[in-house]
């Protein structure tokens, strides 16, 4: 037996049960991981409140890192013995051990310590799609990213300023301000005191941004469309304050504006892919140019504490829990 969180009905963080679970020996394909550390993310608060519906009871989380106590029959993706992370997969993070698809476990590289690579999975992949993929950023180029002192947000600062690119990041307190502009966002908006459009025309000279990342959804929908210059790109990667909705016609209004509303799941496959994702964000921490530690650690039994957190906007970069 080993310790997991469960939850039998959706609602608020006192919905997780810290309750004794079977594992089992890993079946085909599969393999059981010991688990290290396991990270929370934001999504894990949609799940649990219903917004993205799940069968229940269920676990939650989809991004760990730890070891590989065993392997089932065609496993050839991982060994035992081998220390692994992962962000895809079905719900159960939040565990001690768990049995999960082979496939989708992702090797690391000796250099990164689990401790870091827990911060790296979800949100440094996150990061790596955004940029990278679902609007590929060119160097030179100034961008608004919405919640730059978050899990995601902190490594975002970093790689844009890898990338040669200007971060205007916002956030919602000084501390966080500071946070941000120390990983490499070059302009912070205090959302608590200052107006974000007037702020990025002025940085901007008044041209606009090509591109804005808003994880934070509907508080900031209408100000992301205002500091695009025309035909600029929204990249809806998130709904932090609540789900988002949008008239297409105002998107010609505001400049024959472009609007994406990517998931993970469509830009990390196959796995091979998936692996050379990992390698490139691996890099850039092995070279230093991403350094990512957790802000805060709770013990799995106080994930309901850390759920709490994270929803208050009192977190500062990644949060993980300790099994
Ligand atoms: N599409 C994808 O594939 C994908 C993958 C990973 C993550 N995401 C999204 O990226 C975002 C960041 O994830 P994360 O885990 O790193 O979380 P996070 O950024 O550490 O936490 C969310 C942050 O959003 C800001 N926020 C603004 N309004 C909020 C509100 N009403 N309630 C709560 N937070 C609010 C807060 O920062 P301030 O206090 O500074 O405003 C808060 O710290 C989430 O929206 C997540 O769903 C999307």
């Amino acid at each position: 037996m080993v310790k997991a969180i469960r939850f039998h009905e959706t609602g608020g963080p006192e919905v997780l049960k810290l309750v004794d679970v079977e594992v089992g020996e890993p079946g085909a394909g599969q393999a059981r991981v010991r688990h290290s550390h396991i990270a929370l993310n934001f999504i894990d608060v949609y799940f649990r409140t219903g917004r993205y519906p799940l069968p229940l009871p269920n676990g939650l989380g989809s991004d760990a890192v730890g070891v590989v106590e065993a392997v089932g029959p065609g496993v050839t993706d991982v060994r035992v013995g081998d220390r692994v992370g992962y962000l895809m997969g079905p719900q159960g993070a939040y565990s001690q051990a768990r049995v999960m698809p082979a496939e989708v476990l992702i090797p690391l590289p000796g250099g990164i310590s689990d401790r870091s690579a827990a911060t790296l999975m979800m949100k440094g992949m996150t990061a790596q799609y955004l940029f990278r993929q679902v609007y590929p950023l060119q160097g030179g180029e100034t961008i608004l990213y919405h919640a730059a002192a978050g899990g995601v947000g902190l490594i975002a600062c970093q790689w844009a300023r890898a990338m040669g690119v200007t971060m205007i990041g916002t956030v919602s307190t000084d501390e966080k301000a500071e946070l941000a502009r120390a990983h490499g966002c070059a302009h912070t908006i205090v959302t608590s005191r200052e107006n974000i459009v007037a702020r990025v025309k002025e940085i901007t000279d008044g041209q606009g941004v090509p591109v804005v990342y808003d994880s934070v959804g509907k508080d900031t929908l209408m100000d992301s469309l205002d500091c695009l210059r025309p035909r600029g790109h929204l990249v809806s990667n998130g709904t932090s304050s609540g789900p988002v909705v949008i008239d297409s016609q105002l998107l010609a209004v505001k400049g024959s504006l472009w609007v994406t509303r990517p998931a993970m799941v469509h830009y990390i496959q196959p796995r091979a892919h998936m692996l050379d994702m990992a390698r490139e964000l691996f890099d850039h921490v092995l070279a230093g140019r991403i350094v990512s530690e957790p802000q805060q650690v709770f013990a799995l039994a106080d994930a309901a504490e850390a759920h709490r957190t994270l929803e208050a906007r009192r977190t500062l970069g990644a949060t993980v829990l300790v099994p």
